[in-house]
């Protein structure tokens, strides 16, 4: 039906995605947690291998509920712990690749320069300036995209081709045509309804969404954190599934995707499934960012 979505949120280990039949995915949009960053997810697995672990067995449940031809766009970045840099995006374009998805594009995704979230690296240079004491601050990550086999673009309806046409006076006018892409992050405002979330823009979806899937499409994010994909899917027409571990996510989710009202809806559906795995995770995770916060001060 037309104008008709269906949005189901599923708080449980997206290792496992049983609710989703083979193949009945059309696009799938997300970004992973970002290992055991210290300001995001300070110890929240046992190790480096332990993360690449769940990543392949999310992937490979990807893998089988993406349909032939449709695409998978992760975005991240590659994550300091401790002084350690974890080479995420290499590792999951691997897991990905072994897989079978063709690897077919990597998209820098470049945040305003005055936005330095995690730490200013750079200030070593102003103290030492000499050779080897060169650390730069981060302000990109990846978007990355993958694609089960190859499209069909004869099987599209004329009418449905039209109504998804991508605007290219958007395309012209940002630049969508390169893959360097200039998107403001999500700014730490106090109060704001994502904090401790590391969600991405709006914006940055709402490109990929417009660019990877039609109207009427489901969209799948197997870690949907604050829910700006399924917020997203909504505004552009598309039907959305969402997995997320974090039982606590469930209000923000609710109200970022409009859902917290109560009120009956005229445009969608919009279920949630609680499974026995979901767990809780926001309160102890902030009170250890706090801890980590605190013992860096006292270093300094
Ligand atoms: C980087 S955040 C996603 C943010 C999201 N893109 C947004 O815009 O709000 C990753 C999310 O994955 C969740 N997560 C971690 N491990 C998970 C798992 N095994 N299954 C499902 N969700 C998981 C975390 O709780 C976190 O909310």
């Amino acid at each position: 039906m037309e104008g008709w979505a269906t949005f189901r949120l599923i708080f449980g280990d997206a290792t496992n995605m049983a609710e989703v039949p083979d193949g009945s995915i059309h696009f799938v949009l997300t970004s992973p947690p970002y290992f055991n960053a210290p300001f995001d997810y300070p110890d929240l697995f046992e190790s480096y291998d332990a993360y690449l672990g769940t990543m392949r067995r999310v992937a490979r449940e990807i893998h089988r509920v993406l349909a032939d031809g449709r695409v998978a766009c992760l975005i991240g970045d590659d994550v300091l712990v401790d002084g350690e840099r974890y080479p995420v995006v290499a590792d999951l374009t691997r897991i990905f690749v072994d897989l079978g998805f063709r690897y077919r594009d990597r998209i820098v995704w470049v945040k305003p320069e005055g936005y330095i979230r995690i730490s200013r690296r750079s200030g070593v240079m102003l103290q030492h300036p000499y050779p080897l004491y060169y650390y730069p601050d981060n302000v990109q990550e990846s978007v990355l995209i993958f694609q089960k086999g190859r499209f069909d673009y004869r099987k599209v309806p004329e009418r449905l081709r039209e109504a998804s046409r991508v605007d290219l006076t958007n395309y012209q006018s940002e630049k969508w045509y390169l893959n360097v892409w200039h998107v403001t992050n999500v700014l730490p405002v106090p109060g704001r309804l994502e904090d401790g979330i590391a969600a991405f823009p709006e914006a940055l979806a709402e490109r990929l969404i417009r660019l990877f899937s039609y109207i009427g499409d489901t969209v799948l994010d197997p870690f949907l954190g604050s829910g700006t994909t399924m917020k997203v899917c909504r505004l552009l027409g598309r039907s959305c599934v969402g997995y997320e571990i974090d039982l606590e996510l469930l209000p923000i989710i609710q109200q970022k995707v409009g859902f917290h009202r109560g009120l009956p809806l005229d445009d969608a559906q919009f279920d949630v499934v609680i499974r026995q795995d979901a767990r809780h995770l926001r309160t102890s995770l902030a009170q250890q960012v706090k801890q980590k916060a605190s013992v860096v001060r006292k270093k300094n």
